[in-house]
C-alpha cells in the first residue's frame, strides 16, 4: 500500500517558534512565503518576526484564483527568484493557498519542501491535514492535483481574529462533521458550548486528531477516508443549485454542508441508523449556528437532481456516507432519489 510521509503538527502560540527551529534545522537555501492579499495584510505581520531572510509571493484571494494560471505565476516567480531544490515554501493562508501552494511546491523542480501555516478555521481544522493538494480546472473543483504531505504544519489560532464570520462558520461546519462521524464526546462538547468561538484551539486540536486518525489508515481515499464527505453529497448539490440560480443570495460551502448534514442525518434516521432524539439534537445544534437556506418545496427536485454529479457516485448509484449512531458512520450507502427529496422536505419543515 502506498503511504505518505509523516509530519509534525504544532499548535499554539509558540508554534511560530517551532517554525524558526524547523527552518534552522533544515538548512534551507531560501524561504518563500506565499500569501494572498488578505493574509498578506492580516497574517504576514504576525509571521514575519519569526523569519530572517525570505521572499514573498502574493496572489489574489479566493476560489476563483485556485487555478493553473495562478500556479504559472507562482512557478514563474519562484524561477525568477532563483529558487533551487533546497528552497522552502511557506503557505500562509486558507484552504486555497494550502492546496495550491502545496501543488506548486511538489511540481517545482520535481519537488521542494513546503509547510502550511493555515489561517482560516477550515484550513486549521481540515485542509492542512491529509495531503490533498490541487487546483480547479475547467470549472471542476480540485480536478488537477495529488496526495502529498507537507513537511510540517504550524497552527496559531490568533490568526482567526481577523477572519470574517462566514469563513469562520465554514470551518465550524467541518468541526461538527468530524464530531458526527467520529466522536460522540466532541459532539457533546459542541452541544454544551455557548458560542462557536469558545475553546477554539481545543476544538481545532480535537478536529485534527480525528482527521489524522482517519486519513492515516486510508491516505488515498480508497475506503474509510470517504467518511469525511458526510453532509457533502447534498451539501454540494445545494451549492450547485445556488450557483446555477445566481439571482439568489449565494451560500457558502459551510452553510451548504451544514444543511446537507441535517438532510443526510434524516436519511440515517429513516433507515434506523440513528434515533429520532439524535436527529433532533443534530438539527438543533446546526440550526443554532447556521440559518436555514432560502429554498422552497419547488426547488427540491432540482437540488436532488444535482446529487447525480457527486464524485463519490459509482455505476450510476448515489453513494452516501450515513451516520451509524452519533460518532460513527457507514460508507458507500446507496441512496434513492426519493430519500434525498424527503430529507430536503424534512429540512424545510424545521
Ligand atoms: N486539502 C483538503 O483536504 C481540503 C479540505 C477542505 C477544503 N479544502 C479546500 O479549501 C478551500 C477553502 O478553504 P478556506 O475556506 O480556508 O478558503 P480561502 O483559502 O479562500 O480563505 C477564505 C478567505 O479568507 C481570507 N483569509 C484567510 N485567512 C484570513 C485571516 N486570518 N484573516 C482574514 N482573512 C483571511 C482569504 O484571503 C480568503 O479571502 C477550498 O478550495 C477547498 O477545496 C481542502
Amino acid at each position: 500500500m502506498k503511504t505518505l510521509h509523516k509530519y509534525s503538527v504544532h499548535i499554539g502560540k509558540e508554534s511560530l517558534d517551532y517554525l524558526q527551529q524547523f527552518i534552522a534545522n533544515n538548512n534551507y537555501s531560501g524561504v518563500v512565503v506565499l500569501t494572498d492579499e488578505n493574509t498578506h495584510k492580516h497574517c504576514y505581520p504576525l509571521l514575519k518576526g519569526s523569519l530572517s531572510s525570505y521572499n514573498v509571493i502574493n496572489v489574489k484571494s479566493g476560489e476563483g484564483y485556485k487555478n493553473l494560471s495562478t500556479c504559472l505565476s507562482i512557478w514563474q516567480q519562484l524561477s525568477d527568484l532563483g529558487c533551487d531544490r533546497k528552497t522552502l515554501l511557506i503557505n500562509l493562508g486558507g484552504g486555497v493557498l494550502c492546496d495550491m501552494g502545496g501543488f506548486v511546491a511538489v511540481t517545482y523542480l520535481r519537488g521542494i519542501d513546503f509547510v502550511h501555516i493555515p489561517t482560516t478555521l477550515l484550513s486549521m481544522s481540515d485542509a492542512c491535514i491529509g495531503g490533498k493538494l490541487g487546483v480547479n480546472f475547467n470549472g471542476i473543483k480540485n480536478q488537477i492535483g495529488m496526495f502529498h504531505n507537507p513537511k510540517a504544519v504550524f497552527i496559531n489560532v490568533d490568526f482567526l481574529k481577523t477572519l470574517s464570520e462566514k469563513h469562520y462558520l465554514s470551518g465550524y461546519a467541518e468541526i461538527i462533521k468530524h464530531a458526527l462521524i467520529a466522536s460522540v464526546q466532541l459532539f457533546s462538547k459542541l452541544i454544551q458550548s455557548g458560542e462557536y468561538k469558545e475553546n477554539i484551539e481545543k476544538l481545532v486540536t480535537r478536529s485534527i486528531k480525528i482527521k489524522s486518525s482517519i486519513v492515516c489508515f486510508d491516505p488515498l481515499e480508497k475506503g474509510r477516508r470517504k467518511a469525511l464527505n458526510f453532509g457533502h453529497s447534498i451539501g454540494h448539490a445545494l451549492e450547485s443549485f445556488f450557483i446555477i440560480n445566481n439571482h439568489r443570495k449565494p451560500v457558502y460551502h459551510g452553510e451548504a454542508v451544514a444543511a446537507g448534514m441535517i438532510a443526510e442525518s434524516w436519511i440515517s434516521w429513516k433507515r434506523n441508523f440513528i434515533s429520532i432524539e439524535e436527529l433532533e439534537m443534530i438539527s438543533s445544534l446546526i440550526l443554532r449556528f447556521f440559518p436555514k437556506l432560502n429554498i422552497s418545496k419547488e426547488d427540491i427536485p432540482k437540488i436532488a437532481a444535482n446529487v447525480k454529479m457527486d464524485k463519490k457516485n459509482e455505476y450510476n448509484q448515489k453513494l452516501f456516507i450515513l451516520l451509524n449512531g452519533i460518532g460513527q458512520c457507514r460508507i458507500n450507502e446507496i441512496v434513492t432519489d426519493e430519500e434525498i427529496m424527503l430529507s430536503l422536505e424534512y429540512y424545510l419543515s424545521l
